[in-house]
């Protein structure tokens, strides 16, 4: 029994080791976090579950066969933030680059599965060069099946994707259709491809921040909601974000407890609003006025500015915002406030959430 219990730790160790020591110092050199690190700032402490810990892949070709790193380059489990309770599968780029196998991407589709059934968020936090090479066809396949539940979770779990490494093909594919996208500057990238491949395919030199660093995704293409200094920040603000949201479109959101009197005068809004209507002013300074604490979440902040999108608390309860921002382009709306606007408001229909909307 014990030489059992002893080849099981065994295991446990190798699991957690993903890629190696030497592919772990890379991904911190890079000024990055782990894999489990990830997961361990993002839910509350000792919170985790983890399922799968020696799932390996089934494929002999190229090789493969002589490498089975236990885990097969993604972890995936339940926890809870703030007490309430959220599915993760975190992608570990030191095992083969957090490349997505059948057996990876089947790990991914049992947690998705369960926060359909027990009705918690889905949080993905994304490291992976997309489909394995190595699997050709099975991995495309493998790909559909997270695909697919993207569709079925949409508007029934909030899906909220992390973008921590350079991610390509698949990985970025099944994000994009999450509600929300969150990057960090400097050290992830989106794209459907990397630079090396465009080169080999086009001819084409690009940089990996032209093509999908954090800069091009909140500001142009506004495929991000966000983007923040390091992985601490990002996975600290999910944790913000999550507490701002309902668990599924069958609950309502938390009622936090506030310390903003309900009857309290603002002043400063009587001179806010200029008297001359060519006159602009911050809307920005408007919601913080009006939300519990001043505590403003903005979505897509860098893109489309004159339109501003958003959460905010009103005696404790989440309400979804959306203003004009007289500051930028006179507040007009064009394609992409437009675009951006109802993006945020077909998100607060699913969920029920309220909408404060300032002309
Ligand atoms: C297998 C992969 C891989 C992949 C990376 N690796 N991507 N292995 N399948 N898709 C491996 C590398 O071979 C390398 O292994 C290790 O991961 C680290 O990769 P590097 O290239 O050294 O890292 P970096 O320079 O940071 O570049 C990361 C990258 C680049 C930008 C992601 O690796 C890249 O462009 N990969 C190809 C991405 C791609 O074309 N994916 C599309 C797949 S198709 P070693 O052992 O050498 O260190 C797809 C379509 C889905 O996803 C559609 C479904 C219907």
């Amino acid at each position: 029994m014990k030489d059992i219990l002893q080849e099981l730790e065994d295991r446990r160790g190798q699991a957690r080791l993903g890629g190696g020591t030497k592919r772990i110092e890379a991904q911190h050199a890079k000024g990055k976090l782990t894999a489990r690190e990830r997961i361990e700032l993002l839910l509350d402490e000792d919170s985790f579950e983890e399922y799968d810990m020696f799932v390996t892949h089934r494929c002999t070709d190229f090789g493969m066969e002589g490498s089975k790193p236990r885990g097969d380059g993604v972890i995936t489990g339940w926890g809870t933030i703030n007490g309430r309770m959220v599915y993760v599968f975190s992608q570990d780029f030191t095992v083969l680059g957090g490349s997505v196998s059948e057996t990876h991407a089947a790990k991914i589709c049992k947690i998705m599965d369960m926060a359909m059934q027990n009705g918690a968020p889905v949080i993905g936090i994304n490291d992976s060069g997309g489909a394995r090479i190595q699997e050709g066809v099975s991995s495309l396949a493998a790909y559909g099946e997270v695909f697919q539940r993207n569709i079925e979770a949409s508007g029934v779990v909030p899906q909220i994707s992390m973008i921590m490494g350079p991610c390509a093909g698949g990985a970025v594919y099944s994000p994009a259709m999450t509600d929300f996208i969150f990057m960090v500057k400097d050290s992830s990238y989106m794209f459907v491809t990397g630079p090396d491949v465009v080169k080999t395919v086009t001819n084409e030199v690009v940089t990996a921040e032209e093509l999908g660093g954090a800069t091009t995704h909140t500001r142009k293409s506004s495929v991000a909601d966000g983007a923040f200094e390091n992985d601490v920040e990002a996975l600290s603000e999910v944790r913000r974000l999550i507490d701002f949201l309902p668990l599924s479109n069958r609950e309502k959101p938390p009622v936090r407890p506030f310390y903003d009197d309900p009857g309290r005068i603002e002043e400063s809004l009587d001179t806010l609003i200029p008297d001359n209507p060519n006159k602009p002013y911050d809307m920005k300074e408007l919601i913080l006025k009006v939300a519990d604490e001043g505590d403003f979440y903005e979505i897509q902040e860098d893109f489309a500015k004159n339109i501003i999108t958003g959460f905010i608390r009103l005696e404790g309860q989440t309400v979804g915002v959306v203003a004009n921002q007289p500051m930028v382009l006179a507040g007009v709306l064009d394609i992409d406030s437009a675009r951006k606007a109802a993006r945020f408001v077909r998100f607060c229909d699913c969920f029920e959430i309220p909408i404060l909307t300032l002309v």
